[in-house]
């Protein structure tokens, strides 16, 4: 089975309204797990590597793990970089085999957005890899605003069309009330927001970030109105890697880490199998 790109998932998506799970993995632990899940669901799924995740393994490494693991367990998969914002990271990944990449340009200005934006698409598109943008921010609980200092920052749906039509993307992430990482208090989304942008966009797959803490009824609510992409990452990170190696290695007698690595595939795959029944893609593989 092979990589496949983030379009490729996604037309589906759109037509038949459901959304394709998109989650950051850390090890390779992490990254079967989410195989084993989607295979598990017979789903699609997207694996992101993050910039610091890919520092760490190497994105020729990153790659052939990915390859590797989608001829195991006999799934298609699409690699997705997340949150780039460097134009040079984003070449190399194109150049050494990811199916789809985001630029990251958010916190700078409506023009500096589209230009980096649209010169990315152009070389991605020349290799037939997908691109995600982000219009409006999602920024991070750490980042320490106010409510009414990040309702600014939410995507405008008029800005929305110009920036799609402006730079070609296959996806638009949009900020619409999450955040990444865990919640100080339960998120509220702009349900209006999330359906006004897609009245105006219905052909473009809308993408919600900071997923983990989000309650299901609001992903079904939001994948109701056009989100076609909802990234998870921070519960994978913490539940289904730190805090199960952390106990397996606390209390595993065999001292053998292959009793650990099993433990957190597992976790992993129960997170991912679990999101995939709420996002509606499970059979759609
Ligand atoms: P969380 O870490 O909040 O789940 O967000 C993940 C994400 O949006 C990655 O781009």
């Amino acid at each position: 089975m092979a990589l496949v790109t983030l379009k490729h998932v996604l037309n589906r998506a759109c037509k038949e309204g459901y959304a394709v799970g998109a989650f950051n993995f850390f090890t390779l632990e992490n990254l079967i797990g989410l195989a084993k899940g989607a295979k598990a669901k017979n789903s699609p799924v997207i694996a992101m590597a993050s910039v610091g995740a890919m520092k760490i393994m190497g994105e020729k490494t990153v790659v052939g793990a990915c390859q590797g693991v989608a001829d195991d367990f006999g799934i298609d998969m699409v690699l997705h970089l997340d949150h780039a914002t460097d134009y040079d990271v984003i070449r190399r990944c194109v150049d050494n085999g990811f199916t789809s990449v985001m630029i990251d340009a958010s916190s700078k200005s409506y023009q500096e957005n589209v230009d980096i934006t649209a010169r990315v698409v152009e070389y991605a598109s020349r290799y037939g890899v997908s691109v995600e943008a982000e219009l409006g921010h999602v920024g991070g609980k750490e980042d320490d605003i106010s409510v009414d200092e990040r309702e600014a920052l939410f995507t405008v749906p008029e800005d929305a069309v110009r920036f799609v039509r402006d730079t070609g993307i296959d996806a638009l992430a949009v900020a619409v009330g999450t955040v990444h990482g865990f919640y100080k208090s339960e998120p509220k989304l702009d349900f209006p927001r999330i359906a006004k942008i897609h009245e105006l966009l219905p052909e473009m797959p809308l993408v919600l970030h900071g997923g983990t803490g989000v309650p299901d009824d609001d992903f079904r609510k939001a994948i109701q109105l056009g989100m076609r992409k909802i990234n998870v990452g921070t519960e994978l990170k913490v539940h289904g890697v730190f805090d199960v190696s952390r106990e397996a290695y606390d209390t595993e007698p065999s001292h053998d880490p292959r009793k650990v690595a099993s433990k957190v595939i597992d976790a992993c795959a129960k997170i991912v199998e679990e999101k995939i029944d709420v996002m509606g893609c499970a059979g759609k593989a």
